[in-house]
């Protein structure tokens, strides 16, 4: 009994580092063990990215989401990347999860949480340890806070400094988020307007012109009651948060810290991080870091999820069953949605576990073209989301979310759209450094779709 006891109680015990105890996947081998050690006191010694009150704010905010009170937006590179850091890239990306957000939200009638992968969504699994070409075979690129994606052996290295460098950049971009959120940038007005620009400089958008004027009607219907942005900072400013995948477990050990006025853990790298599809098992070294910070979380699951597992990876992750620290990322691919998530939407209304329901349809449905670029279908992304509405219809549950890889850029990264992106077209401006990007254009077409959708 005593020993069971013991036993038990190590069990429980968590710490920011417990973690280093499990087996891990994923992670790197730095092959200089001083500068490791070096990048890991700079880091402790850094301040928090976020404050602990706002990561209870957006826990509060997707407790809500969980009710279907209010719908998740959630979106933002595959992979932050330190060449392409610039404050255009980060408005842009902001600017059209914006839009995306005014447009769902007049859809549904709900208030939209917006969420960004970004200041901090760096770190990035991969499928195999080694990348081939030409006979050379060298460690795969694992996203810039790790190594270099140019493919030499200096470059593939894992290098800590690159951790206090993804650190900086996430600082840094975090505080032009908040200063656009804050200062003006994001007033309601201003961002419907343009949205506007997009339909009118493109007849091939001109069918979402007739959702754009009723959502112009109503802001006009608002600024007449007296509700503008000199007197309403909900029509001023907006909350928004970040998040990544909590994939780098050193990063994130020496940015947990605990709070003052609860005395409880919360990772300060990131409002909300989230644990991906390959590094979710149960007595694995993610889980063991994720269960004991307070902060939401998400879960990726997908086609290899069973009941069984999911439900035992919820009463680790959120034994409590507190409302908005779980969401499930449904990953499926669009085929897989009818045959796989029912069962798992039946199993946690069963169990009465409070979980947020997110749809990710982009990382079941990448496949590679025949121009050999790795992209993702509009159709397809589109189809996922429909269906996984549906069947949260028919199951009596909320479809709570949405989650892409999107860039407010003009890529050509996946095909399809009215932009009308080809195969061909892919090489033009392919600019990911991972997976494909919904581009502006696209982002904006499936928020007025999924705006149809629902009000259809
Ligand atoms: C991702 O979100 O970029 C990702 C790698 O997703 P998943 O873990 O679902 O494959
Ligand atoms: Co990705």
């Amino acid at each position: 009994m005593m020993m069971s006891a013991n036993t038990n109680a190590q069990e429980l015990l968590w710490t920011p580092a417990s973690w280093r105890n499990k087996p891990i996947q994923q992670a790197p081998t730095y092959p200089d063990m001083q500068a490791f050690a070096e990048a890991e006191a700079t880091l402790a010694q850094n301040p928090p990215l976020v404050f602990a009150g706002e990561v209870r704010q957006l826990k509060h905010r997707l407790a809500q989401v969980s009710r279907g009170e209010a719908f998740l937006l959630q979106g933002g590179d595959c992979a932050e990347s330190f060449k392409e850091f610039s404050a255009v890239k980060i408005r842009d990306t902001f600017r059209v999860i914006l839009q995306m957000a005014v447009i769902l939200t007049f859809a549904g009638q709900v208030p939209v949480v917006k969420v960004g992968r970004m200041a901090g969504q760096f770190a990035k699994p991969r499928s195999s340890d080694f990348e081939t070409r030409e006979g050379v075979s060298l460690p795969s690129f694992r996203g810039d806070i790790i190594n270099d994606i140019a493919f030499t052996p200096e470059a593939r290295n894992p290098n800590p400094s690159r951790m206090v460098q993804g650190y900086h950049q996430s600082a840094a971009t975090l505080n032009l988020l908040r200063a656009f959120s804050q200062g003006g940038y994001a007033d309601l007005h201003e961002v419907h307007r343009w949205t506007l620009e997009f339909i009118s400089g493109d007849p091939l958008s001109e069918r979402y012109t007739t959702l754009a004027d009723r959502i112009s009607d109503c802001l006009g219907f608002m600024a007449a009651c007296g509700l503008t942005s000199e007197v309403s900072p909900a029509i001023r400013e907006t909350e928004f948060y970040v998040s990544h995948e909590a994939l780098l477990l050193p990063y994130e050990e020496h940015l947990t810290r605990i709070d003052s006025t609860s005395g409880d853990y919360y990772a300060c790298s990131g409002h909300m991080v989230w644990i991906g599809y390959r590094t979710a098992q149960l007595d694995g070294a993610h889980i063991e870091f994720l269960r004991g910070v307070q902060n939401p979380i998400g879960l990726k699951v997908g086609t290899g999820t069973d009941v069984e597992g999911l439900l035992k990876l919820c009463d680790v992750l959120n034994p409590k069953n507190e409302a908005g620290r779980l969401t499930l990322i449904s990953r499926m691919g669009a085929d897989n949605v009818e045959s796989h998530l029912p069962k798992l939407i039946q199993a946690i209304q069963k169990e009465g576990k409070q979980v947020v329901w997110s749809c990710d349809p982009m990382h079941g449905n990448t496949h590679t073209a025949q121009s050999g670029y790795k992209t993702r279908s509009f159709e397809a992304i589109l189809a996922e989301v429909k269906r996984f509405f549906a069947v949260h219809k028919a199951e009596g549950s909320h479809a709570g979310g949405v989650h892409f890889e999107l860039t407010g850029q003009n890529v050509t990264e996946c095909v399809g759209g009215l932009s009308e992106v080809t195969d061909a077209l892919l090489g033009e401006r392919y600019e990911t450094a991972c997976d494909p990007r919904l581009n502006a254009h696209q982002s904006l077409e499936l928020a007025f779709l999924l705006a149809e959708y629902l009000r259809g």
